[in-house]
């Protein structure tokens, strides 16, 4: 690729340009057929725009808030793990680069570097991510090392009480690299050493057993707000909203779970409906342009979050790199936003998108 990267999609190539074939499969594959992870990206595609002419748009506002916090705009960085992987700063440089950016950085349980590093290495606002381990009080320690730290919130992890089919890391044996956060905690050695060493090792330790009452069990360790991830249907948004959740992550884990589920953009409304603005619904999967970001508000997400774009500007240029992925998504919101005559993300409505369903209805 000649020159700098002009859109967030170029960063893909620079990352597989500078990666290890292991760890760049690692960061870009998905499950199986790969059918969702192919889907997340194509069905922002299908949704077109309904933009509203003649509106005052010299002046944008980007900012929203997300549960009491405002952030500079509604894009934030979803938990991705070992960013030592994709850079030596690893999620460091991430929380910087987050940051810089005025938004929120949801921290992986399973970083490179420890809950109480990327705490002192910036000040922000930042979730945690749980995996729930099946040893518990791992899990519980983790939590309480992230309230002492001032994360904010806790999001919960429901779509992977094991390891999607991930064929790619399969093929390259995937390892596990250091992993400084649950460091002493538990032990990364895995008996085998056919396929995924990394699979088998989330055989081990990820909690299988792990279901609706231990919201619970949660609620009764901590103190800090908990957002679930992974809900993809009407029933499952509507029991996360009796359990007193403070928020849903409409998601699909990146494609790298359950393959054919639907793209999340496809199930958001389904998702909003049900929750009947109980709690702020939040999406992510596929989200790749600033036309994207309008598209999941337009459909009644507060916020997005962004996995693999931030993996790769990491990869190809650090800090510098997760940065510019950032400011590229919301300089192209902001245009998005003009040219659909928004000029704050609450002019955003349902009436700015048209979708699939909606073409094919006013076909019959
Ligand atoms: C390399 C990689 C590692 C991930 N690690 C985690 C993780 O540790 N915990 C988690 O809840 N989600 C994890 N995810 C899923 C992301 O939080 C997010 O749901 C997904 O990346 C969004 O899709 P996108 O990559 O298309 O933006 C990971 C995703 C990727 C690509």
């Amino acid at each position: 690729m000649e020159g700098e990267p002009v859109n967030v999609n170029e960063f893909q190539e620079l990352a597989r340009q500078a990666l290890p074939k292991m760890y760049y499969d690692f960061f870009s594959g998905g499950a199986e057929d790969q059918h969702t992870l192919k889907e997340n990206v194509e069905a922002f595609r299908r949704i077109t725009f309904r933009p509203r002419i003649l509106v005052d748009v010299s002046r944008i506002n980007l900012s929203t808030t997300v549960p009491g916090y405002k952030i500079s705009a509604p894009i934030m960085v979803a938990p991705s793990a070992m960013h030592k992987l994709a850079h030596p700063e690893g999620e460091i440089a991430t929380a910087r680069a987050a940051a810089a950016s005025n938004t929120i950085m949801v921290l992986s349980s399973m970083s490179s570097c420890t809950i109480e590093e990327v705490a002192s290495s910036c000040n922000a606002i930042r979730f945690f991510q749980l995996s729930v381990y099946k040893n518990r009080d791992v899990a519980a320690q983790l939590v309480q090392r992230a309230e002492r730290n001032g994360y904010k919130a806790i999001v919960l992890t429901v779509d992977a009480p094991m390891l999607g089919r991930r064929e790619a890391d399969i093929k390259n044996k995937m390892i596990v690299p250091p992993l400084k956060n649950i460091e002493g905690l538990v032990s990364t050695e895995v008996d085998n050493d056919e396929g995924s060493i990394l699979e088998g090792f989330a055989k081990r330790i990820l909690d299988a057993s792990l279901c609706w009452r231990d919201i619970g069990w949660l609620r009764s360790i901590t103190n800090l707000p908990t957002l679930i991830k992974g809900v993809l249907t009407r029933e499952d948004a509507i029991k996360a909203t009796e359990v007193g959740v403070a928020g849903i992550v409409v998601s699909n884990h990146g494609a790298r779970q359950l393959d054919y589920t639907p793209a999340t953009i496809t199930v958001l409304e389904e998702v909003v409906h049900a929750v009947g603005g109980k709690v702020p619904v939040f999406l992510d999967g596929g989200v790749r342009r600033g036309t994207d970001v309008f598209k999941a508000l337009a459909l009644g997400a507060q916020a997005v979050l962004i996995g693999r774009p931030v993996v790769y500007g990491l990869a190809a240029k650090g800090e510098y790199g997760v940065r510019k992925v950032i400011h590229m998504l919301k300089d192209e919101l902001e245009l998005t936003m003009a040219l659909s005559g928004c000029p704050s993300v609450k002019d955003i409505t349902r009436s700015h998108v048209r979708t699939e369903h909606e073409k094919i209805h006013s076909m019959l």
